[in-house]
């Protein structure tokens, strides 16, 4: 059979390699795909962009797609699953109305509190209805969030009552453009964060392996929020006690609702949760698809068939599938082009891909480009290198050991991705029993939802 990908980053890259490896797969589509799926094997690019659904629908009937995998939230906002439903087309992810989990944070949170799943405490505005008085009589620190996409730029930590102002006054005068037409003012929580994604077919769910980002452009998490600078699966954060809270407490519900509510959702879905200093998981946010750069360790991790996953997710038939997991923990390091996150600088020339690719682990392409046989960079974000090893501390050293075969001008990444799994593992090794609460992410079957 063959496959579409759709989008040109890292998670694409990452599910184009996973998809290749399949026995059931003859070739795989990247639109647009970068330099990194351009030389896969069984992996062809395709020049449409992300977000030109006619285009792409074109191409997977005329290209005979058994199955279409949407990266990227964009298409998947602007319909493109229903496009593809609609001309009879199997195509994994949410609906332009399940979609609106993510498009639209105030919609996310009064879904989340209409069906009594934990939240922090909120209100949301628009121009017309904004009460200043309300958010005067608030405590700092305080959360001001622009409710539509916004790139992972549309989110203020304010330290002082009158910063927050300042950033619903920013909001509100379109520095994020319509995203900030609404906005969403929340109680700041403390906790460590966690990414917990699932597959879910409108009824049942499966259970991806955890995995943690670091969001901070700088170590120890100082610096201007990004896309992501690097993640790891499994996250020991989310022992198995947790684990099952999450389930039961935040992903059941959600997806229970989503089926009443007439919106049931089929596709990737991302919770971002704050893990409290007791244990308790709150939504921070929802993301309609994968994770970048979650995508890339946790699909490092995975045996299984990703494809059989998705088709058993479009048959409405998770609840027979299993994912299997590699016990080794995955860590992958993004490196990221001079300037990001703000005013990107393109075209500098990758050095030491070949000497990287000769190394175990795996360099995912983000913003890369071929121009004359050279790989430039095209993109904030430009590669993830990920490694793998019995413990994190050990993924980290495979990870790093790709990092420092590649060079190119202004390369910028964290010196520190992992720190809180191997701050723990540390402690463990300092504790006679070690600990055995953790969860390994073994064999997880799919439940109801
Ligand atoms: N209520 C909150 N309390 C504490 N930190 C928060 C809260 N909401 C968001 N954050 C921080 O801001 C980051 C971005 O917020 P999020 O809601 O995930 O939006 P987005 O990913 O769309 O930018 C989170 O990863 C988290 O670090
Ligand atoms: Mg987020």
């Amino acid at each position: 059979m063959k496959v579409l990908i759709v989008g040109g980053g890292g998670r694409e890259h990452a599910l184009a390699w996973k998809c290749a490896q399949s026995p059931r797969v003859s070739e795989v589509l990247v639109a647009p795909g970068n330099a990194g799926t351009d030389t896969e094997s069984r992996v062809r690019n395709v020049d449409i962009a992300a977000t030109d659904v006619p285009r792409l629908l074109e191409l997977a009937r005329r290209e005979a797609v058994a199955l279409t995998i949407i990266g990227p939230e964009a298409p998947l906002v602007a319909g493109i699953v229903d496009a593809f439903q609609g001309a009879g087309l199997r195509c994994f992810g949410p609906s332009r109305l399940a979609a609106r989990l993510e498009a639209s944070k105030a919609f996310s949170k009064d879904f989340l509190q209409r069906h009594g799943i934990p939240t922090a405490a909120y209100r949301s505005f628009t121009r017309e209805n904004y009460d200043r008085a309300w958010l005067r009589a608030q405590r700092a620190p305080i959360v001001v969030k622009a409710s539509g996409l916004a790139a992972g730029k549309g989110v203020i930590i304010a330290q002082s009552l009158s910063e927050a102002e300042a950033a619903a006054a920013d909001m509100f005068s379109g520095r994020f453009g319509d995203a900030g037409a609404e906005i969403v003012i929340e109680q700041f929580l403390q906790g460590e964060e966690a990414s917990f994604i699932v597959m879910a077919d409108g009824e049942q769910v499966l259970p991806l392996a955890t995995s943690q980002d670091h969001k901070r452009l700088q170590d120890g998490d100082a610096g201007p929020n990004t896309g992501g600078m690097g993640a790891y699966s499994p996250a020991p954060v989310v022992t198995s006690a947790i684990h099952a809270r999450v389930m039961r407490e935040i992903i059941a519900p959600t997806i229970r609702g989503l089926a009443h509510d007439g919106m049931p959702y089929t596709g990737f879905l991302y919770a971002g949760l704050m893990i409290g200093p007791d244990g308790t998981p709150t939504v921070l946010e929802f993301n309609c698809r994968f994770g970048d750069p979650e995508t890339q360790p946790i699909l490092a991790r995975l045996r299984s068939d990703l494809t059989s996953l998705c088709e058993a997710a479009l048959d409405a038939s998770l609840d027979r599938v299993e994912a299997q997991w590699d016990q080794r923990a995955a860590l992958g390091v993004v490196l990221a082009a001079a300037g990001y996150p703000d005013a990107v600088r393109s075209g500098d020339s990758i050095e030491g891909l070949e000497s990287a690719a000769r190394r175990p682990g795996k360099v995912f392409h983000a913003g890369t480009r071929r121009v004359a046989g050279r790989v430039v960079t095209s993109g904030g974000r430009v590669l993830c290198a990920v490694g793998l090893g019995d413990r994190v501390s050990d993924a980290q050293r495979e990870a790093y050991a790709l990092v420092d075969c590649i060079h190119y001008e202004g390369m910028q990444f964290r010196r520190d991705i992992g720190y809180q799994a191997i701050a723990r593992e540390l402690a463990d090794d300092a504790t006679p029993q070690g600990d055995a609460t953790h969860h390994g992410d073994a064999t997880h079957h799919g439940g109801h939802g």
